[in-house]
């Protein structure tokens, strides 16, 4: 409590200063959510997200949550606005991002937070039409995921921030839009490592690029197919689909195909476990789900297998890439309602 009332008399001062030094009104109050201010890193809650309550604060200086403008273009009064609704949003004072009392320097917080408006919240949408903002996964709290059990965390993902959201591009929204692909479940140490870039506003008609997947994904690391010398590269499967096995339609957000569902509760947990024995384990599951026997699938499979027996976490994790840029198109085209058991 006595932290929280330092706080709440730290931002009224800061923020008065603001005020006074630009000469603008006191933004319209914001309704503070329940808050929990102080969250712990890792021991989050894990809420589903929720409409923000905090459209109407945003509409008092013409920001509306479906058209956000990028976060380097709001004028002063919009910004004072938007920095207060972070507090809220996120249950922390304004040192929580800025390096007092210095405003513009750049912190590892603010180049986060830049991003998550830039490509999270302009990048996403509810599919009900609900408004999303920061307060919709944060309500109240910086740290949100419980990481102690990696198998929640992903299904939460799965049903919360896949299920339930869009991309506002209209591209498939899938783990890959936040996480890339192959997946980085710890994209974040990214975004810290350097300033979040301004966006890169397309004048006229929508831009054909993939925009959410490019700004949200580290620049790729160039590597190898395979971690082994590859006896002649990695061939596109060139036979037409044998035997497809159908079994009703899947791949819809809500209801993931068979491999998909299988790899976000096999191999997402156990790799964000930094789990090796388990991953063996489930890329040697991965080799038996090969559906043409021309396709190196086994072999990249089985590879990832043994380095990662060998506790080689970062070698094992490149046969992710190599699978999935060989085969996970055809596999998708052709194979995607195979049960995989
Ligand atoms: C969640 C993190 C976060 C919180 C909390 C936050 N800010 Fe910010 N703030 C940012 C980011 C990110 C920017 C950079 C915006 C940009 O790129 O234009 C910024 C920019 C600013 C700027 C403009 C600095 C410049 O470069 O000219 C001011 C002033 C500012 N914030 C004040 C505040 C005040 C006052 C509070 C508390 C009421 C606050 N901020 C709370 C993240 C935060
Ligand atoms: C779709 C859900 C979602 C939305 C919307 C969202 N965030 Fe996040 N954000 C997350 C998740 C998940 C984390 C990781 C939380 C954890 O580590 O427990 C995170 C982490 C952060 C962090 C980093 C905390 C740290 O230091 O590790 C900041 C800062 C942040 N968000 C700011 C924002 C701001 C500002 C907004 C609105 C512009 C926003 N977020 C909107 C999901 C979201
Ligand atoms: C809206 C963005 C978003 C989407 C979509 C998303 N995630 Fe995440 N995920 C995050 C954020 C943010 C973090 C925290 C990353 C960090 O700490 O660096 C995270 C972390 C994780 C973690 C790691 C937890 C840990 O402690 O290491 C797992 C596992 C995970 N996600 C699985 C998934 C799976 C599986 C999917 C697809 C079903 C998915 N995520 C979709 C935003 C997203
Ligand atoms: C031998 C092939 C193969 C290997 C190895 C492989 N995958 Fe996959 N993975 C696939 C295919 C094919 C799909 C697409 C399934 C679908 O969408 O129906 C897929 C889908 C996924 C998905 C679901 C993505 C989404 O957004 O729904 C995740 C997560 C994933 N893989 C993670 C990994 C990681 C991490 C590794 C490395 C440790 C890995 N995979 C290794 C073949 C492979």
């Amino acid at each position: 409590m006595g932290k929280r009332l330092t706080y709440a008399l730290f931002a009224t001062l800061a923020l008065s200063f603001l005020v006074a030094a630009c000469g603008t009104p006191a933004p319209a109050t914001i309704a503070r959510t329940p808050s929990r201010p102080f969250s712990i890193r890792g021991k989050g809650e894990m809420r589903p997200i929720s409409p923000t309550r905090m459209a109407d604060a945003l509409a008092s200086v013409g920001l509306d949550p479906k058209k956000l403008p990028p976060l380097e273009q709001l004028d002063k009064s919009q910004r004072l606005l938007v920095m207060e609704t972070f507090n809220t949003a996120l249950g922390v004072p304004c040192s929580g991002c800025h390096s007092d009392p210095d405003f513009r320097a750049d912190t590892r917080r603010k180049r986060v937070a830049k991003r998550m408006w830039n490509d999270i919240v302009r990048g996403l949408a509810y599919d009900n039409g609900d408004l999303l903002y920061c307060d919709s996964c944060h309500n109240g709290a910086l740290f949100t995921l419980d990481r102690r059990d990696k198998d929640k965390v992903a299904e939460f993902m799965s049903n919360e921030f896949v299920g339930r959201l869009k991309r506002t591009d209209g591209k498939d929204h899938d783990c890959g839009t936040c996480h890339g692909d192959p997946p980085e479940f710890a994209f974040l140490s990214d975004w810290r490592e350097s300033p979040a870039p301004d966006v890169r506003l397309v004048k006229a008609p929508p831009p054909p690029v993939s925009t959410i997947a490019t700004a949200i994904n580290p620049p790729p690391i160039p590597t190898p197919p395979t971690p082994t010398p590859p006896t002649g590269g990695v061939k596109p499967p060139t036979k037409p689909p044998t035997a497809p096995v159908s079994s009703g339609p899947c791949g819809t957000k809500l209801n993931p195909c068979p491999l998909q569902r299988w790899m976000r509760s096999n191999i997402a947990p156990a790799i964000t476990a930094n789990d090796t024995q388990a991953l063996a384990r489930a890329l040697d599951r991965v080799a038996t789900f090969s559906p043409d026997g021309s396709w190196r699938w086994a072999e990249i499979a089985k590879t990832g297998a043994e380095f990662a027996r060998q506790g080689d976490m970062s070698a094992a994790r490149k046969s992710c890439k190599g699978c999935h840029e060989a085969y996970k198109p055809s596999w998708k085209a052709n194979y995607r309602s195979r049960a995989v058991k």
